[in-house]
């Protein structure tokens, strides 16, 4: 059963999300850019049969609205928080999609004794390099010129493997469209967001929850020996590196992310 939430609160005009399951073990997807919640709907069938599943769209996406003023990681996790605390979760596995990761990264320095579990699907801890942050602010010069899609259409093929730009490419439209549906202010504010967050490295090597890499061999945005080098900052990491995948396993291989990330879930809630 699917449930949309809407939440209205004090720090935020509009929040919305949706909740799947009623199991006793919680999971928070957390989704990518340029994307909303929706991103993860071929996942939560799978992972809502055994756990509560809640889907937020980060603020500025989907139902949700912008707050005024700049948006930061430490920002977004607090719209994460004000879904959660609406739903009466307390605990829970927050994973994340790339941008949807650095979040759910700053949601771990925000509220540390809330994390059973970190996935970083196809994600980093690492902040932007100064080349990255320098393309970052071209993209979003060109946005504000009226270059919306222009951007979106350059970067949509490059987050997804050779396999399934060939004979996929109906996941590459379905992604396009909807980043298409975002307004240009929240596109800038996710990417200016992006560049100012900080390097997370030390802040995982001392967490006390257990955390899961989801890596794809073909991902351009997060290339697998980076992904690799970072599993070594906890103690306890559980690692899947997909083949023929790019940066969108939650498009690519749905069933098997789903089934890694319920396999991590019930590991961070039995242990
Ligand atoms: C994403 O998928 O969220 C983006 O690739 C994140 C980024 O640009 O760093």
């Amino acid at each position: 059963m699917t449930e949309t939430i809407r939440i209205e609160h004090k720090d935020f005009p509009q929040l919305t999300a949706r909740r799947f399951g009623s199991g006793a073990q919680a999971i928070v997807l957390l989704h990518g850019f340029p994307a909303d919640g929706r991103l993860w709907e071929e996942v939560v069938p799978v992972l809502g049969r055994d756990c509560t599943v809640v889907v937020p769209d980060f603020p500025g996406t989907g139902g949700s609205r912008l707050p005024e003023g700049d948006l930061s990681m430490e920002i977004m996790a607090g719209a994460v928080k004000v879904v959660l605390e609406s739903q009466g979760i307390g605990e829970v596995v927050v994973a994340g999609h790339s941008m949807g990761g650095y979040a759910a990264l700053a949601f771990a320095a925000l509220y540390p004794r809330d994390v059973k579990g970190l996935s970083m699907v196809h994600s980093t801890a690492k902040a932007d390099t100064e080349e990255k942050k320098e393309q970052r602010r071209k993209a979003i010069a060109l946005i504000r010129k009226g270059g919306k899609e222009a951007f979106v259409k350059q970067m949509i093929p490059g987050l997804f493997s050779s396999d399934t730009r060939a004979q996929r490419p109906e996941l590459l439209q379905r992604l396009t469209e909807r980043a298409l549906e975002l307004p240009d202010e929240s596109l800038v504010k996710f990417y200016e967001a992006m560049i100012i967050r900080p390097d997370r490295t030390e802040m995982l090597s001392s967490a006390a929850f257990p955390v899961q890499w989801v890596l794809g061999k073909e991902d351009t945005a997060v290339p697998l020996q980076s992904g690799l080098a970072q599993t070594s900052l906890t103690e306890v990491a559980f690692v899947s590196v997909y083949e023929h995948t790019g940066h969108m396993s939650m498009l690519e291989r749905p069933e098997k992310l789903a089934a890694d990330l319920e396999r991590f879930t019930q590991y961070c809630y039995n242990r």
